[in-house]
């Protein structure tokens, strides 16, 4: 029974900072960063916080991410052993490690765009950044949809279906 909670619980945090996060690279990218590239801004200080706030819901949601999601995995899956579904040889195992690759790609993707995006507002550049940094906040963006698409594929059951 507390087993069982603990997993629930897991669950829905899982579930939670995949959805602040997603949303949040999603705001990013298709909302702040075309306001900064098409002159916005008149200075580089609420950019300056913006990316900042990004990086730190970026990092906080993705230690959050690997923790509650190895929780899952480590409950659900099974390595090389009779009975249950393998994390290797399943679908849905299959599916759960690209989750990995993906997370891994949109931690990524956020830190080397925030990265160059500071570097562009120190050298008092607003426009500029933005519009250099955007293709990584998209890619980060179709990321973070892909994520969700997987872990729809996995809990719809539509993976085991039709893959
Ligand atoms: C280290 C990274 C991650 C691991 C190991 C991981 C692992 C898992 C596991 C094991 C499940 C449950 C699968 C099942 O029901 O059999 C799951 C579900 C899910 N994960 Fe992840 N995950 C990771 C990162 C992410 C990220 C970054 C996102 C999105 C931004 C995400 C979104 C989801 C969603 C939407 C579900 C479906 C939840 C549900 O409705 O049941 N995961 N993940």
């Amino acid at each position: 029974m507390a087993v069982t909670i603990v997993s629930d619980v897991f669950h829905l945090v899982h579930l939670v900072f995949a959805a602040v996060w997603a949303g949040s690279v999603f705001y990013v990218a298709f909302v702040l960063l075309p306001l900064a590239r098409d002159g916005a801004f008149t200075s580089t200080k609420p950019l300056e916080v913006a990316s900042g706030k990004l990086k730190t819901i970026s990092r906080v949601s993705s230690v959050v991410l690997l923790a509650t999601g190895g929780h899952l995995a480590g409950d659900r899956y099974t390595i090389g052993s009779s009975g249950g579904q393998d994390l290797f040889a399943s679908t849905n195992g299959q599916l759960v490690l690209v989750m990995l690759v993906l997370w891994l790609a949109l931690a990524g993707l956020i830190e080397v765009g925030a990265k160059r995006f500071e570097a562009g507002l120190d050298g008092k550049k607003l426009r500029e950044p933005a519009r250099e940094t955007l293709p990584l906040f998209r890619a980060a963006a179709l990321v973070a949809i892909a994520l969700f698409v997987v872990g729809g594929l996995i809990t719809t059951g539509t993976a085991v279906r039709y893959l």
